[in-house]
């Protein structure tokens, strides 16, 4: 049955100072949100992908997508405003999805290369044990805690750990359900949560885990712009 999914796209990208938001600088000469749009929209599933972005780009983006290739016919694509913060964000993609949407994954844009087999691994475990499912590689570093005068405390066991990636997904009235619990009102700002599954947590539900792909880094800051075009130059041989 047909997705929804949120791409969020309103950040304003200061770690990277492109000048711009992130999701509207170019990798291999189309936008991060246009390699996000073309994988959502090829898709079997068929859904509804609302694109999460900064008010004053929203009239750009609907051209960005009037301006795609045409993709699965089975694909709505729809624009909304963004909020202050990430979770605010995705609260606004949730609520402007239609009723059918009954898994809803949630996705960076700043991943602009994640595969769609991801997204469909994602969906399936979603399906299979109606959890929340976010995507997880090991750590390979070596972890150290580290004190305010930069002297190590101690070696962390990264065992048990893991770096998590989008998409996430979820039952869609669980996702609801817990951002409408967060609410969109002032928090803390140690007391941002920084994924959906940590909004799912905080409100009860459980979180499981499947491989994630190296392909899904996210852009963060310029080092990764140069590591996200050579990977797309060996995808495309
Ligand atoms: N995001 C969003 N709305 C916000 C903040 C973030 O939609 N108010 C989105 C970003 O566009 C990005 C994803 O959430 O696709 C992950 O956030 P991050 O990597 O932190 O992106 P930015 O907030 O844009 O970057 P920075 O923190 O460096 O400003
Ligand atoms: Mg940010």
């Amino acid at each position: 049955s047909r997705i929804g999914v949120v791409l969020v796209a309103a950040g304003r990208g200061e770690r990277l100072g492109a000048g711009k938001p992130k999701a509207f600088v170019e990798l291999g000469g189309r936008t991060l949100v246009e390699h996000c749009l073309r994988t959502v929209t090829s898709l079997p599933s068929g859904g509804h992908l609302v694109i999460v972005v900064p008010e004053h780009l929203a009239g750009e983006t609907l051209r960005l997508v009037a301006a795609a290739e045409p993709t699965g016919a089975n694909w709505e694509v729809s624009v909304t405003p963004g909020g202050r913060e990430r979770h605010e964000s995705v609260k606004f993609g949730v609520d402007a999805l239609p009723e059918y949407a009954d898994v809803v994954l949630v996705h960076d844009a700043a991943r602009p290369l994640t595969p769609a087999a991801l997204f469909a691994r994602v969906t399936a475990e979603v399906r299979r044990t109606t959890d929340a499912v976010i995507p997880a590689l090991p750590v390979v570093d070596t972890l150290k805690r580290v004190g305010a005068d930069s002297i190590v405390h101690e070696t962390v066991d990264r065992a048990p750990l893991v770096a998590v990636q989008t998409p996430q997904g979820f039952p869609r009235e669980l996702l609801a359900a817990a951002h409408d619990r967060l609410g969109t009102g002032a928090h803390d700002a140690a007391d941002h949560p920084t994924d959906d599954a940590e909004v799912v947590q905080r409100a009860g539900g459980t979180v499981r885990t499947v491989p994630g792909e190296s392909l899904a880094h996210k852009l963060t800051t310029p080092g990764d712009l140069a590591l996200l075009e050579a990977l797309l130059a060996a995808q495309n041989g």
